[in-house]
């Protein structure tokens, strides 16, 4: 994916447009990564929304803890909040969008309806940081593989509605906002799934982050995957980070160790994971 370089008059740009489009739609479709929900949301959404309402997209559910999954649903149920968690590379799970968006809004339809309007449609927009699968969710939704901008705002060219399941439709484009930089946690939590850029962190930095988070919550996968003693597990991060070097056979490149322990957990090989739970102090 792209990666994004954010500066001030760069976001503020970003808010205006998505502020912009959020006042076009009925609903918007906030999609954050199930695997790390809060840290991949953009609290400014909140403010902007101006009371409309809203679906928390969990996307990329198949790469996520499902009981943690369950736990972070039914937080936000109960707040109050319609979500739900999918994996959008399969277009059978994007069926309840539609059906949702219009139950959520069964009032405004009714009264749509009321006025002698037969097919009232609906309309959407996905808003979220880069990488979370907006693109993926709109294509699927639309039955289109549309070209899209990037991740970048500023590239305002003439919106179209396109037709969705339903009388669902939606704004060709994405609204991007920005992750939550500012915190190292959070921003961990961003690089060690690739959501931001490798370089905002080092490696290493990230890595020892990660092993001490999959030792405390995941440390089946991480003794499994490198194949660690019970003795090996009491190792601080660092030390594990030298084992590990010495079993890739690195030769004292931590470096390269960091870096495939961040692969392997990207890619799965640590199985499904979740970087926070719905407790967590969230800043
Ligand atoms: P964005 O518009 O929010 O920036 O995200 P985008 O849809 O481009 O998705 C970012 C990456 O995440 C893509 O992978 C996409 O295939 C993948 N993705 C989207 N939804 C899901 C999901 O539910 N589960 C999983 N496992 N992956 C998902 P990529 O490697 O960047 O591109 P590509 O391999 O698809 O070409």
């Amino acid at each position: 994916m792209p990666s994004i370089n954010w500066f001030p008059g760069h976001m503020q740009k970003a808010r205006r447009e998505v502020a912009e489009k959020i006042k076009q739609v009925d609903i918007v479709l906030e999609v954050v990564d199930a695997r790390l929900p809060e840290s991949s949301r953009n609290p400014m959404l909140l403010e902007m929304l101006q009371q409309k309402p809203r679906i928390s997209i969990l996307n990329k559910a198949d790469l996520a803890d499902p009981k943690r999954t369950q736990l972070w649903l039914d937080a936000y149920r109960g707040d109050d909040r319609s979500a739900i968690a999918i994996d959008a590379q399969h277009a059978r799970q994007l069926k309840q969008i539609p059906q949702l968006a219009e139950k959520i809004l069964a009032d405004k339809l009714a009264r749509k309806r009321a006025k002698g309007i037969r097919n009232p449609h609906v309309r959407a927009m996905c808003i979220g940081i880069p990488n979370v699968g907006k693109s993926t969710i709109l294509n699927r939704l639309v039955k289109k593989n549309i070209a899209v901008t990037g991740n970048r705002p500023g590239v305002t060219k003439n919106q179209q509605w396109l037709k969705a399941d339903g009388n669902l439709e939606l704004l060709d484009t994405p609204g991007i906002l920005w992750p939550k930089f500012d915190d190292q946690i959070i921003g961990k939590r961003l690089a060690l799934t690739g959501a931001i850029a490798d370089s905002v962190f080092t490696d290493d930095d990230v890595a020892l982050w990660g092993v001490d988070y999959f030792k405390a919550n995941y440390p089946g996968e991480l003794q499994r995957l490198y194949k660690l003693s019970d003795a090996q597990m009491q190792l601080n991060a660092a030390d594990t980070m030298k084992l590990l070097t010495d079993k890739f056979g690195y030769g004292g490149e931590y470096d390269r160790a960091a870096k495939r322990f961040i692969t392997d957990v990207r890619k799965g090989e640590l199985g499904r994971y979740t970087l926070e739970l719905p407790e967590d102090d969230q800043q």
